[in-house]
């Protein structure tokens, strides 16, 4: 067992000592529950995470009861990038011994109210971590609310409602505490969300910072305590909010793993007044004004029924005696594809290794066996055998059985099934300067007419959309797809469509403002 796991049992011993010489209600009056051990490791790793890897950390916990926290982030980081770190507890029960069981560490604890803290340059943190005391707004003195309305005015610009928990004040009066850029994880009763006194901690999460995450646990999850019920792990780093800002909503699983997740952008959430809908929300109430899909015709790749009977390579073509007139060229799997820009020859045929062919032709039977006897004898292979390809379900729905689907080559692709790797990006977006078409393992994006008349005009159009896709936090797409078993992520057609593109309209200034009024003008008429 390492030295922090050691202490960190030591603390478990303590809390259960001192919780046990209080009575749930004067627990519950000064909102004392602590945070099981399991829970806090993964709340510092997620906020650790979202620092720079070589910053040194200067820690906050404005109500550390016994430190479950800073011992977590103890066990996450070593010693020595603990620059400082501070805790603040009221109530000297457990801010004493808690004193004694970190005094040879990095810790100061101040044994004060949190509330009538002033900070000085020095004592601001870029990582704030708080479980904040919960105590129901009944339970604060009228005059005492007043003042904390007024500080936390003071603190943040909001105005807290009179409704509100202790937590919300808390969370305000933080701001001061916080560097810029520095990021705060709030341990808090999800029920902001979805009240109306919630409405003034919303305004502050999406107008004085940036609202990064926002995860709730699943109630049916036994892996934390009921005390956690309802609870949720709200994420901001303390600057102002981009433009085209989205939010991460995720729900049940772990933080670092949550079972469903999706990004709504902030203009969305500024109008919805019931948070608690997402991630789950198939819809958004509200719709973002542009979209993926009012710029592209977004389409999975081709269905053959059979690559292996369909799809093949040039010598294979040769081989067979085959009519190359009847082949169109197909891209291979992404594997093969080992940057994301395909560039093509003079007859638009790929720059890559494993070149493929496609056999695609409308020509019937008999004039293929005219004119193309050993194409006939090849197709007639398909026709044979226990399971013939021409029966498959697929080409026995085309006329004639072997024609494809009408998708020719699209100047951008996208894998749209993949894991997640290690700051790796799970979807790929191509740019396919090829004639080649493309199987159902990609989803073609297809410029809408007024956009593909402007790459026309300037084929810079086509690589900033391009560019705009890869610039996509992986965290926001993956919030427009689903996440399977094993972390497989999957994007459907429709999913890509919704993303919101205003960003795209911004970076392609030719398109402004005329197109940009166009594409509301298609969407209105659509
Ligand atoms: C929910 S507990 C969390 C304790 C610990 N951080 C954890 O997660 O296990 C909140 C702590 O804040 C303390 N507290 C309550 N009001 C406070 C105040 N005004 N200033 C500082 N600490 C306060 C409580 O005594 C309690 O220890």
């Amino acid at each position: 067992m390492s030295t922090n796991d050691k202490t960190e049992e030591r603390r478990l011993a303590l809390q259960s000592e001192l919780d046990g010489e209080k009575t749930s209600e004067d627990r519950n009056r000064m909102g004392q529950f602590a945070t099981p051990t399991v829970l806090a490791r993964e709340i510092l790793a997620h906020g650790v995470a979202l620092l720079p890897s070589a910053e040194k950390i200067r820690f906050l916990d404005p109500g550390i009861g016994t430190g479950s926290f800073y011992s977590a982030l103890r066990a996450t980081v070593p010693a020595k990038r603990i620059e400082r770190a501070t805790g603040f507890e009221i109530d000297p029960h457990y801010g004493e011994p808690a004193k004694a069981l970190w005094k040879e560490t990095a810790l100061t604890i101040r044994m004060e109210d949190f509330t009538h803290a002033e900070p000085d340059a020095s004592s601001k943190a870029n990582l704030l971590i708080c479980n904040p005391p919960y105590v129901r707004h009944h339970h604060i003195d009228a005059a005492i609310k007043a003042g904390l309305q007024h500080r936390t005015e003071e603190a943040c610009g909001v105005t807290i409602n009179g409704l509100s928990g202790l937590y919300c004040y808390f969370m305000g009066l933080s701001h001061k505490w916080m560097e810029p850029g520095g990021v705060a994880g709030w341990l808090i009763p999800s029920e902001f969300m979805g009240v109306n006194y919630g409405r003034m901690l919303k305004a502050y999460l999406l107008k004085k910072v940036t609202l990064l995450q926002i995860h709730r646990f699943d109630p049916t999850d036994v892996q934390f305590s009921d005390a956690l019920v309802s609870s949720a792990v709200v994420w901001f780093r303390n600057e102002p909010p981009p433009r085209d800002h989205a939010v991460v909503f995720s729900y049940g699983g772990t933080l670092s793993k949550p079972k469903i997740s999706r990004a709504v952008p902030a203009s969305e959430l500024a109008h919805e007044p019931k948070w608690t809908r997402y991630p789950q929300a198939e819809k958004a109430s509200v719709r973002a004004e542009i979209t993926l899909g009012d710029l592209f015709d977004i389409k999975r790749g081709l269905a053959t029924g059979d690559n292996s009977f369909f799809i093949m390579s040039r010598e294979q073509i040769a081989e067979r005696g085959l009519p190359m007139e009847c082949f169109q060229p197909v891209l291979p799997g992404s594997r093969h594809i080992p940057v994301d820009e395909i560039n093509a020859d003079a007859q638009g045929l790929p720059l890559i290794e494993k070149q493929l062919f496609l056999l695609d032709t409308t020509l019937g039977e008999e004039e293929i066996a005219e004119r193309f006897p050993k194409l006939k004898t090849y197709l007639d292979t398909g026709k044979k055998g226990e399971k013939p390809v021409s029966d498959r379900y697929l080409c026995k729905s085309r006329r004639p059985w072997y024609a494809q689907e009408n998708r020719p080559a699209a100047p951008i692709i996208c894998t749209y099934m993949g894991r997640s790797r290690e700051g790796g990006k799970p979807f790929r977006f191509i740019l396919n300067h090829s004639q080649a078409t493309a199987c159902n393992v990609f989803l073609m994006l297809y410029p809408k007419p007024f956009l593909a008349r402007a790459a026309e005009k300037n084929p810079a159009v086509m690589r900033a959309a391009w560019e705009f896709l890869n610039d996509i936090d992986p965290d926001e797409l993956l919030g427009h797809g689903r996440v399977y078993g094993g972390g497989l992520h999957k994007l459907e057609p429709k999913e890509l469509r919704g993303f919101p593109a205003e960003g795209l309209i911004a970076r392609l200034p030719e398109l402004e403002p005329l197109d940009h009024q166009l594409v509301l003008f298609d969407k209105a008429v659509a």
